[in-house]
């Protein structure tokens, strides 16, 4: 197992905006994640990557193996070397990863001189052939424009590229395309997924669409106000979700008399952290919600092929997966 998340929180200051996550992954593995915004996807992505101390944020439980080591205890210098060298991050804005005043070959190129150790023209080399692969035209010349001089998706892709060019093992890629239009989206998460299977890299990628996830991803984590909702197999998330929140973000949800797909949107919203109801958090907004989901916090079931779902009241047809 490449990663193994266990019992995850997040703490900030004096508020705990994330807790009790738990899923895994290995290598050539997708993992979708998921929940409307405010759910706890970013901070999620924040502490594999290693990079909760900048933003104040530390881990007070839980377990982060990666490669059988626990990323939790580790220094800040030793969590930069891995992020560089083992583990790499996307973020949703390609702005931030990039520096305006320098050329894109050389920032591409410093990754694999920096991580690899390679030279001036082999890492040129790599550059080219990374930005050919992301279907980038003229990588050549490519390599010799600013940032500004091209469009958002060229830019996300150069991204992508230096992510890539450290040959990381595992991917942290926070809603990569939200800032592109739906095709460039669309192209991106292609290729981006081709070259994460055929290289054998594992990919935690953090969307908003259930569709990206449904044809991308071989897992799913599916995130409700700070806490784990629901974690399966895709084609199970889909075929039968246990959690109405699950099955809400799908879009239908599967009770007699209601046609699949009647129900698009949720109703209501992640409520903020100063205001999380007691029991499930969700309850407020559940369609499905009994006795005791507004005072007792689910715990984890299980479900089939390692699958877990946090709730009261599952859905049907999962008691004998
Ligand atoms: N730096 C921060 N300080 C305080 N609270 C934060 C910080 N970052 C995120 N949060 C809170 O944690 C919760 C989850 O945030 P986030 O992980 O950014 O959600 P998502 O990426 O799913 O939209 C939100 O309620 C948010 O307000
Ligand atoms: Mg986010």
């Amino acid at each position: 197992m490449l990663l193994r998340v266990e019992n995850l929180s997040v703490q900030i200051g004096s508020i705990t905006p994330l807790e009790g996550v738990n899923f895994d992954l290995d290598k050539g593995e997708i993992l979708g994640l998921v929940g409307e915004s405010g759910s706890g996807k970013s901070l999620t992505a924040l502490a594999l990557a290693g990079l909760l101390p900048l933003i104040g944020g530390r881990i007070p439980t839980g377990r982060l193996l990666f490669d059988g080591a626990d990323m939790v205890p580790m220094s800040r210098s030793q969590l930069r070397a891995l992020r560089g060298r083992k583990i790499a991050f996307v973020t949703q804005n390609p702005m931030t990863a990039l520096d305006p005043v320098q050329r894109i070959g050389d920032q591409v190129d410093f990754v694999s001189r920096t991580h690899l150790g390679l030279g001036r023209k082999a890492a040129r080399a790599r550059t080219v052939e990374l930005l050919t692969q992301l279907r980038i035209p003229q990588a050549d010349t490519i390599c010799n424009a600013y940032p500004h001089q091209l469009s958002g998706g060229m830019k996300q892709r150069i991204v992508i590229a230096m992510a890539l060019s450290g040959d990381p093992e595992l991917i942290i890629a926070d809603e990569p395309t939200t800032a592109l239009d739906v095709t460039v989206q669309a192209q991106i998460i292609q290729i981006l997924t081709t070259l994460v299977r055929e290289r054998g890299l594992a990919l935690v990628l953090i969307t908003h669409d259930m569709g990206v996830v449904a044809q991308a991803c071989d897992k799913v984590v599916v995130l409700y106000a700070g806490r784990l909702a629901e974690q399966r197999q895709v084609n199970a998330l889909f075929g039968r979700p246990a959690h109405p929140y699950s099955a809400a973000l799908i879009g239908c949800i599967p009770r007699e008399g209601m046609a699949p797909g009647s129900l698009v949107g949720i109703p209501g919203a992640v409520p903020s952290v100063a205001s999380y109801p007691t029991g499930c958090r969700f309850h407020p907004r559940c369609t499905n919600a009994g006795a005791g989901c507004s005072d007792i916090v689910p715990e984890l079931r299980s479900l089939d092929a390692g699958g877990a779902v946090a709730c009261h009241y599952p859905l049907p047809g999962i008691e004998n997966a």
